[in-house]
C-alpha cells in the first residue's frame, strides 16, 4: 500500500486485525508449554513401558558383565612387547609400601601386557555393547590413550625428583577433593592412529532394537577443526558411603560433567553432551564417558582406568550405585524409558536417536595454586597442604565463618578419546603448549561460582529496583493527558520487551539452578517493573488514543468530505519563521490520509492501512486497541525468544552476531522517542533524569557481559561491541538532550516531517512590519500591552521589547531579529534559536513566558487568554 513511512519506526505492512493476534498468541504459548513439559514423542508414549522394560534388562545384563568381569579382561589390542610385564590380571602389580618408579612403570604399562600369563595370548573383548569384536570400533589407541592419561596426570603432579610417583599410589600433592565447578578452555585435536567413517559402521548389528536415523550421514559431535574452546560443568556427587572422612587411597565416588566443545573451525558446530564417571578423590583423577544405545560406556569404564586399583574401586563403585539406581528405574518404568547415564542432555527423542561421536575423557586435577592461600599461618608440609584444603572445602560447604585464606582457582588438565570416530581432544597448556595459549580447564568451584552468581542475581535485582524508581518518579510527572501525549509507544514497548525477557530467562533459572532464590527475587524486581511500566505504558496508550479520536471527531465535523488530503490549519498569518503552510510534502493521493492536527498520524496510517482506505471516520472500534499493540509485542518478544534458545546451536560468530543484532535493537529505545519528538515537534516526553538514569542501569548488565573475563555465563568479552554499544546509546542521549535545547526539529529537514505550529518563532523586524506577530506587539494592539514599551511604534526597530506574560503577571523579554538580511539568508543562527526558547507564541498569537505556558499545558491544552485549542507541546 502506497503509505508513507509510518511514524515510530514500525514499517506500515497490512497488519492482521488484533483478533488474529489474540488468536495466535495462546496457540504459540501452547506450543511452548507442550515443547518444554513434554519433551518425549507423544506419538509411542504408549510402548514406553515396554521399551522401557527392555532396556532395563539390557542394562541389568550389562550391569552383571560389570560385576563378573576382572581387569585385563577388555584387551583389544596386544601390544607386541607383552613379555616383559610380570602384572597378573588379578591386578596388585603396586604395593602400599615403598613403592619407586619401577612400580610406576609396571603400572603404566600392565594395561597393554597384561594378561599374556596364563590366558591364551590374545584381544579379548566385553559383551557390552560398543565393547564387542564385531562392533568394530577404534580400540587400536586405548594404549595409546592410557599414557597420554598418565602423562597428564604426571604433568600436574609430577614424580618428586628421586623419582618416587607417589601420584599413582594417592599421595602425591593434595588436591580439591571436591571438584564441582565450572570451568572453561580450549582444545586441540589430534587424529588417532586409524580411521573411521560413518560407513564403517554397522548400526544395525550394535544396536538391534533402535531406528537410527541418519546412520549412513556424519554423525553428531565429530569434531573436525584443529582447535577450539570448551566448557565443563562437573558435579562431584558424594559416593555411596557418603562423603564423610577420609576417602581410603584408591576410593572413588561418582561424578558428571555437562561438558559443551565448540567446534567454529570443523563442523561449525557446539556440541553438547553429558558425561558420567567417577573420581579418584586422592589422586584427582577423573574418567568420564558418553553411554548411549550404541555405546555402553559406564558398564565398561572400570576396564578403561588407569590401572586394576582404579579398576577394583571403580568397579565396586558403579556396582553399587548402578545397582541402585536400577532398582529406582523400575519403578518409574511405565512412563520412562530414557537411559539414566545418557549422553544428551535434552533427551528429546529415544526412539529414533540418531547417532553421534562417543567419548571418553579423562581429566586431572591441579593442586591449588598456593600463591593464591594466605599461607602465612602454615607451614607449606605435604600434611597442612591437606589440612588447608580439607578447611577450605568445610567452610565453603557449611559457611561458619572461619577465616577462609582465599580459594584458589579449580584447575584441570583433560585428554578426550572418541573411540568410534578415533580421534582425540586435549586441553591446551603446558608443557606441551606454552600458557598463553593456555592453562587448561580453569574456572571456580561450584560455591564460589554460586556466590557469584547470587552477587550478579541481588545486584541485576537492585538494578530493577532503581529502574522502578526512576519509573515511578516519572510516571508522577507524566500524569496528564498532555505529557503523556509526548511518550512513545514503542518506548515504553521496548523497556518492556526486555523486562519479559528478563523475567522469562528467570523462570529458567529457577527451575534449573540452586540460586532459585536470588533468581525469584531478580524475577519479582522484573515482574514489578513489568506491572508498573505495562500500567503507565497502557495509560499512554489510552491518552493518545481519546487524544487521537477526538481530534478525529473534530475534523470530520469540520470537513465532512473525508477523502481530501488536508493540513492542519495555519493561522492566517503565521509568524515567518515557521513552515510556509505550501511546504507540506505532497502525499499519494490514494489513499489519502488525514492528517489530524497533532500531526500523531501512526494511527491514522494504521486506520487507513486496515480499512483500506474506505474506512468511514473514527469510531472507537477502529482504533488500534491496547491489546493489539501489546500482543504485537510480545508475539515480537517470543519470537526474539525463540530465536535465541534456537541460536545455542548455532555457529559461533553468528550467534555472537545475532546477540549484538538483538542488544543493539534494544539499547535503541530512545530512537522512537527521538523520532515522536521530531514528528510530534514536542520534546521533554522523559525528564532527564530518567533518560540518563534509564540508559546507565540499562548497559549496566550488557557492560557486565560484554566485559568481565570470568562472567557467570562464561561468555567471551567482546569490549570492542561493548563500546559501539554504548556510543550508540551516548548517541541517543546527546541528541534528546540537543532536542530539547534547540528545539525538536533542529537540524531534521522540513520535508521530512509534518508541518507543525512552532511555539518558538524567531521574531524579525521584517514580520513585524507585514504584521504577522504576537498580537501584543502589532501597532493596533500594542496597548493592550500595558506594560509594553507602547510608546514606541512596535516593529520598527531591532533590539527587544518587553511585553507582559499573562500568566504570572511579568515582565517578558521578547529579542527581535534584524529583518532576514542576506548575511543570514542560510537558516537562524543557533543564538538566535536559542534565544528564541525563552518565551512561546500561541497560534492564536498570544505570547507567554516558556516556563509558564509550559506548566500551564501540562494541565490544559488551552490558550489561558483565548481559549482557543493549543496543538500539544
Ligand atoms: C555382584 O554384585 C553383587 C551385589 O550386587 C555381589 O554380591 C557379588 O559378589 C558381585 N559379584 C562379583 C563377581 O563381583
Ligand atoms: C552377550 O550378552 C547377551 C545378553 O545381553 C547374551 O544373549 C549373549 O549370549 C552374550 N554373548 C556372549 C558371547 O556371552
Ligand atoms: C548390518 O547388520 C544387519 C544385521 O546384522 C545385516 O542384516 C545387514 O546386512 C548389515 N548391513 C550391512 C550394510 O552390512
Ligand atoms: C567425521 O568427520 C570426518 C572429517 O569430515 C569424516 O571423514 C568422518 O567420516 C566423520 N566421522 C563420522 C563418524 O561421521
Ligand atoms: C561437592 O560440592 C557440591 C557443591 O557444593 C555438593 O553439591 C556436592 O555434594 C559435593 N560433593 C562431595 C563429594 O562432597
Ligand atoms: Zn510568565
Ligand atoms: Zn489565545
Amino acid at each position: 500500500m502506497p503509505v508513507e513511512a509510518s511514524p515510530d519506526g514500525i514499517p506500515p505492512t497490512p497488519r492482521p486485525s488484533p483478533r488474529e493476534y489474540s488468536r495466535t498468541l495462546p496457540l504459540v504459548l501452547i506450543i511452548l508449554g507442550w515443547l518444554f513439559f513434554f519433551p518425549d514423542n507423544p506419538v509411542t508414549l504408549l510402548s514406553v513401558s515396554e521399551v522401557a522394560a527392555n532396556r532395563l534388562d539390557a542394562q541389568h545384563s550389562a550391569l552383571s558383565v560389570l560385576n563378573s568381569t576382572k581387569w585385563g579382561d577388555f584387551t583389544p589390542v596386544v601390544p607386541d612387547g607383552a613379555g616383559d610385564s610380570t602384572g597378573d590380571h588379578d591386578g596388585s602389580s603396586v604395593g602400599d609400601d615403598g613403592t619407586n618408579k619401577e612400580g610406576g612403570k609396571e603400572e603404566e604399562k600392565e594395561g597393554d601386557g597384561e594378561q599374556e600369563g596364563e590366558e591364551p595370548a590374545g584381544p579379548r573383548f566385553l559383551n557390552l555393547t560398543g565393547f564387542r569384536e564385531g562392533d568394530g570400533l577404534a580400540w587400536d589407541d586405548l594404549g595409546s590413550f592410557r599414557e597420554r592419561c598418565l602423562a597428564t596426570s604426571r604433568a600436574a603432579i609430577p614424580p618428586t625428583a628421586e623419582g618416587d610417583d607417589r601420584w599413582l599410589l594417592g599421595e602425591g600433592e593434595p588436591v580439591w577433593q571436591n571438584v564441582s565447578g565450572h570451568l572453561h578452555g580450549t582444545w586441540a585435536r589430534h587424529d588417532a592412529s586409524v580411521s573411521r567413517q560413518a560407513i564403517s559402521y554397522n548400526l544395525t548389528a550394535v544396536a538391534p532394537d533402535i531406528d537410527w536415523t541418519g546412520a549412513r550421514s556424519p554423525w553428531a559431535r565429530n569434531v573436525t577443526g584443529r582447535e577450539g574452546r570448551m566448557k565443563v560443568r562437573l558435579h562431584d556427587r558424594a559416593g555411596p558411603d557418603g562423603d564423610g572422612g577420609d576417602p581410603g587411597k584408591f576410593d572413588a565416588n561418582m561424578a558428571r560433567a555437562e561438558v559443551t566443545i565448540e567446534d567454529a573451525d570443523g563442523s561449525g558446530s557446539t556440541w553438547d553432551m553429558r558425561l558420567h564417571g567417577l573420581h579418584w578423590r586422592r589422586h584427582g583423577a577423573l574418567l568420564l564417558t558418553t553411554t548411549s544405545e550404541k555405546f555402553d560406556g559406564i558398564f565398561a569404564l572400570p576396564h578403561l582406568s588407569p590401572g586394576p586399583e582404579f579398576f577394583e574401586s571403580g568397579q565396586k563403585v558403579l556396582n553399587d550405585t548402578i545397582t541402585t539406581k536400577l532398582k529406582e528405574r523400575a519403578r518409574y518404568l511405565s512412563f520412562d524409558a530414557r537411559i539414566p547415564w545418557t549422553s544428551d542432555i535434552q533427551d528429546v527423542d529415544i526412539y529414533s536417536p540418531s547417532p553421534h561421536c562417543e567419548y571418553i575423557m579423562y581429566a586431572q586435577v591441579y593442586p591449588p595454586d598456593r600463591e593464591e592461600l594466605d599461607m602465612r599461618s602454615f607451614d607449606p608440609e605435604t600434611d597442612s597442604m591437606a589440612g588447608v584444603i580439607s578447611d577450605i572445602e568445610q567452610e565453603l560447604k557449611s559457611p561458619f565463618g572461619n577465616p577462609i585464606r582465599g580459594v584458589p582457582e579449580l584447575q584441570l588438565s583433560a585428554v578426550i578419546y572418541s573411540p568410534d570416530c578415533a580421534f582425540f581432544l586435549e586441553t591446551k597448556g603446558p608443557p606441551d603448549y606454552p600458557s598463553v595459549d593456555g592453562r587448561h580447564l580453569v574456572g571456580m568451584k561450584a560455591e564460589i561460582f554460586r556466590s557469584r552468581l547470587n552477587t550478579c542475581l541481588l545486584t541485576y535485582a537492585l538494578i530493577f529496583a532503581a529502574q522502578i524508581y526512576l519509573l515511578k518518579q516519572q510516571i508522577r510527572e507524566t500524569s496528564t493527558p498532555s505529557t503523556m501525549g509526548r511518550v512513545s509507544f514503542y518506548t515504553g514497548a521496548m523497556m518492556l520487551m526486555a523486562d519479559a525477557l528478563v523475567m522469562g530467562l528467570m523462570a529458567a533459572l529457577v527451575l534449573s539452578s540452586e540460586s532459585s532464590l536470588q533468581a525469584l527475587t531478580l524475577m519479582f524486581c522484573a515482574f514489578t517493573s513489568l506491572l508498573v511500566g505495562g500500567t503507565f505504558l497502557y495509560q499512554v496508550f489510552d491518552v493518545q488514543q481519546q487524544e487521537w479520536i477526538r481530534r478525529r471527531e473534530r475534523e470530520a465535523a469540520r470537513n465532512p468530505p473525508q477523502t481530501q488530503p488536508q493540513t492542519r490549519p495555519q493561522p492566517s498569518s503565521g509568524p515567518p519563521s515557521s513552515a510556509p503552510t505550501s511546504s507540506t510534502p505532497s502525499r499519494p493521493a490514494s489513499p489519502p490520509i488525514i492528517i489530524p492536527s497533532d500531526q500523531d498520524i501512526d494511527a491514522e496510517i494504521e486506520e487507513v492501512t486496515r480499512g483500506g482506505g474506505s474506512a468511514g471516520p473514527s469510531s472507537a472500534e477502529a482504533a488500534p486497541t491496547f491489546s493489539s499493540a501489546i500482543s504485537r509485542v510480545a508475539l515480537l518478544n517470543s519470537c526474539l525468544f525463540f530465536l535465541l534458545v534456537a541460536s545455542t546451536a548455532w555457529y559461533p560468530p553468528a550467534r555472537s552476531a545475532l546477540v549484538n543484532v538483538v542488544v543493539a535493537f534494544y539499547l535503541s529505545l530512545w530512537a522512537p522517542q527521538i523520532y515522536r519528538n521530531a514528528q510530534r515537534n514536542c520534546r521533554r516526553a522523559f525528564s532527564r533524569r530518567f533518560v540518563v538514569g534509564q540508559s546507565l542501569l540499562r548497559l549496566a548488565p550488557v557492560a557486565y557481559f560484554y566485559c568481565v573475563e570470568d562472567n557467570v555465563a562464561f561468555v567471551r568479552p567482546d569490549r570492542t561491541a561493548f563500546l559501539a554499544l554504548a556510543a550508540w546509546v551516548w548517541i541517543q542521549l546527546w541528541i534528546l538532550t540537543s532536542q530539547d535545547v534547540l528545539g525538536p526539529r533542529f537540524g531534521v529537514p522540513k520535508g521530512w516531517v509534518p508541518p507543525a505550529w512552532d511555539y518558538h518563532p524567531i521574531l524579525r523586524l521584517d514580520a513585524l512590519e507585514s504584521g504577522a506577530l504576537p498580537l501584543a506587539l502589532t501597532p493596533e494592539e500594542a496597548d493592550v500591552a500595558p506594560s509594553s514599551a507602547a510608546g514606541t511604534a512596535a516593529g520598527t526597530t531591532p533590539g527587544s521589547k518587553t511585553v507582559d506574560c499573562a500568566i504570572c503577571r511579568e515582565n517578558l523579554e521578547l529579542p527581535i531579529l534584524p529583518a532576514r538580511g542576506a548575511h543570514d539568508a542560510k537558516g537562524d543562527g543557533v543564538a538566535a534559536v536559542l534565544g528564541s526558547r525563552g518565551y512561546m507564541v500561541t497560534p492564536c498569537r498570544h505570547v507567554f513566558h516558556t516556563t509558564c505556558l509550559e506548566g500551564w499545558m501540562v494541565f490544559r491544552l488551552q490558550c489561558p487568554i483565548c481559549r482557543e485549542d493549543l496543538p500539544p507541546l
